[in-house]
């Protein structure tokens, strides 16, 4: 018994030891005002992975642009079904939120493009500490790297979640969501590819308006419809 009640004793005071010397999580880190990265993107259904592919995003907070490539094969929700006559719904897709602020929906290799909605529907670039309110989930290695990981619920409330990954460093690891609906957690990731992350500006040109763009019309199904 005496035994026992040193033992226990003992790691209590280890314990308590521990937790009271025990580092505050890591605060939620920021993005960088302007950068460029490239990503392989997935989304899974609960049991299948439903699509992959290429993609990469421009971000530029000071010109508060932004562009969201979705490569051939996407089966991204924002792309399909604004009503756009493409032949290939499932191509090469761009998400850009132009310098004038309205979120655009491009498809460059069939020239195609439309007005998905602006900033009076809550289309905005996010800003870069979106993470501000977000918990530190702990560490994780991703694709063969140790990262960092952040959670906070969506903005669609408590069935969806965010979760930010980089490293001690800075260099992004993945973007993760999910949404859970009828028992199914919808999971979609980015997983990025690090030796193509550049902190600055990306080219003006990135961020440019198509002219077969019409600036005014709104696509045959704005978002959020
Ligand atoms: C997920 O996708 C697989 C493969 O396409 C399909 O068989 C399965 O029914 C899907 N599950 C749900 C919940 O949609
Ligand atoms: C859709 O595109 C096809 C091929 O370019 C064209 O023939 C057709 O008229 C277009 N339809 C509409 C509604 O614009
Ligand atoms: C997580 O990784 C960071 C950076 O490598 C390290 O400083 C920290 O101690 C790790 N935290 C845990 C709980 O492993
Ligand atoms: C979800 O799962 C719960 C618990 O297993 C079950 O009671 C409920 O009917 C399920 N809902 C749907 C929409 O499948
Ligand atoms: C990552 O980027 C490098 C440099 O552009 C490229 O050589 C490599 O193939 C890329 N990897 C993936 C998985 O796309
Ligand atoms: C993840 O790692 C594998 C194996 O090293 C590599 O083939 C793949 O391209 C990587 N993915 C990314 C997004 O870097």
């Amino acid at each position: 018994m005496v035994d026992m009640f040193v033992l226990v004793g003992f790691s209590l005071l280890l314990g308590a030891r521990v937790l009271s010397t025990k580092a505050p999580p890591p605060a939620p880190p920021s993005w960088p005002v302007a950068f460029s990265v490239k990503f392989q993107e997935e989304a899974r259904n609960g049991t299948a992975t439903t699509s992959r592919n290429d993609g990469a995003w421009y971000y530029d907070w000071s010109q508060i642009s932004a562009r969201f490539d979705h490569l051939n094969n996407q089966n991204n929700w924002i792309c399909q079904g604004r009503g756009l006559n493409v032949t290939a719904p499932h191509g090469d897709c761009q998400v850009l939120f132009s310098q004038d602020a309205d979120m655009f929906v491009i498809y460059p290799g069939q020239k195609q493009c439309c007005r998905a909605c602006g900033p009076a529907e809550g289309c905005t670039v996010p800003v870069p500490n979106w993470l501000a309110e977000s918990k530190f989930i702990g560490n994780e290695t991703i694709n063969g790297t140790g990262c960092m990981g952040w959670e906070k619920a969506g903005t669609h409330g408590q069935t969806t979640a965010d979760r930010w990954y980089q490293t001690a460093k800075g260099k992004p690891c993945q973007y993760w969501e999910s949404v859970t609906s009828d028992n199914v957690t919808y999971v979609h990731t980015l997983t990025f590819n690090q030796t193509t992350f550049h902190i600055g500006q990306p080219d003006a040109s990135v961020f440019a308006v198509p002219d077969y763009c019409d600036r005014y019309s709104k696509c045959p199904n704005p978002w959020p419809h």
